[in-house]
């Protein structure tokens, strides 16, 4: 076990990772989940099948409404990338999505995500993640009052437009999702359900605005915040090997995508999302 960040994410050396694995085994990696926010297996090679075995131990996984994201032989994993095989296209953005906790757009977002490098480019494409805690806990103590028991709402429609601007070639509500997940309040600073930490819950692309705030004022705090979080102190970098597996805690950092060049290089990533209120991760 060795700590890879400034404040947060540590590698963790031959944890098998399949449905079989021990309870100890499991408590252990939770814990050291809950310790370090973002753990890294890696190079571990696991087949599909496996990694979804492995992450229902964890709890119940969404499922991506994009159907043609998924893989055929496992709807449970949503693939992303440039790549396009059996029936499969995998997610890709021509613009990043911005920092984010995944799926905040659910009333109930996700506890933790798994993301595996199938197929890794040579350059490029590293996966960012900040420390949302320990953002929160060197946030300055005005800003703290100021931020503390505010709410933002989070809408796919917001990251609709945000997406079409990126991409223009888009359709319009492509899939009806904002239909399917209508607007939703999230706490602006959030509680940890199992280590009690606050942290920082941003994610600039999917927020419509701070309610009580105006538009200008909602604005300036989230990019004020974001700032902060995202600075080198609080950020770890993962460069993808091939096979590596990366776990976070949704509900205590926030992670992002870097650009990588699309026209030279293959990627495929494979991500399985623990529903929020999964039992494995909600104990302490
Ligand atoms: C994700 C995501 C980052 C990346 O799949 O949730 O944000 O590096 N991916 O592709
Ligand atoms: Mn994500």
């Amino acid at each position: 076990m060795r700590q890879l960040g400034p404040t947060f994410a540590a590698e963790v050396q031959g944890m098998p990772i399949h449905g079989d694995v021990s309870p100890e085994l499991l408590v252990e990696f939770v814990s050291l989940l809950h310790r370090y926010r973002v753990l890294i297996v890696p190079e571990t090679r696991v087949e599909p099948q496996a990694l979804v075995a492995f992450s229902r131990r964890l709890g119940p996984l969404e499922i991506h409404n994009r159907v043609e994201n998924t893989l055929p032989s496992c709807p449970e994993i949503f693939c992303v990338g440039n790549v396009e095989r059996d029936g499969m296209k995998a997610s890709f953005s021509r613009g990043v999505e911005q920092w984010h906790a995944d799926s905040s757009f659910r009333a109930t977002p996700s506890d933790a995500s798994l993301f595996y490098g199938e197929i890794v480019p040579l350059e490029g494409t590293d996966t960012m993640f900040a420390d949302a805690t320990a953002a929160w806990r060197m946030l300055d103590k005005d800003l703290q009052r100021r931020g503390d028991g505010l709410h933002a709402v989070h809408s796919l429609e917001t990251l609709g437009q945000w997406n079409r601007r990126q991409n223009p070639d888009r359709p319009m509500n492509a899939d009806n999702l904002p239909t399917r997940f209508p607007p939703v309040r999230q706490p602006l600073v959030r509680v940890h359900p199992v280590t009690g930490a606050k942290s920082l819950y941003l994610c600039p692309a999917v927020t419509s605005h701070i309610e009580g705030l105006e538009p200008e004022a909602s604005e300036a705090l989230i990019q004020t915040l974001i700032e902060h979080t995202t600075t080198d102190r609080f950020v770890y970098t993962h460069r993808w090997r091939q096979g590596d597996l990366v776990i976070w805690d949704n509900r205590a950092v926030l992670h992002t995508a870097s650009l990588f060049d699309h026209t030279r290089y293959q990627r495929l990533m494979y991500r399985t999302t623990v529903a929020g209120g999964a039992p494995a991760l909600s104990d302490g």
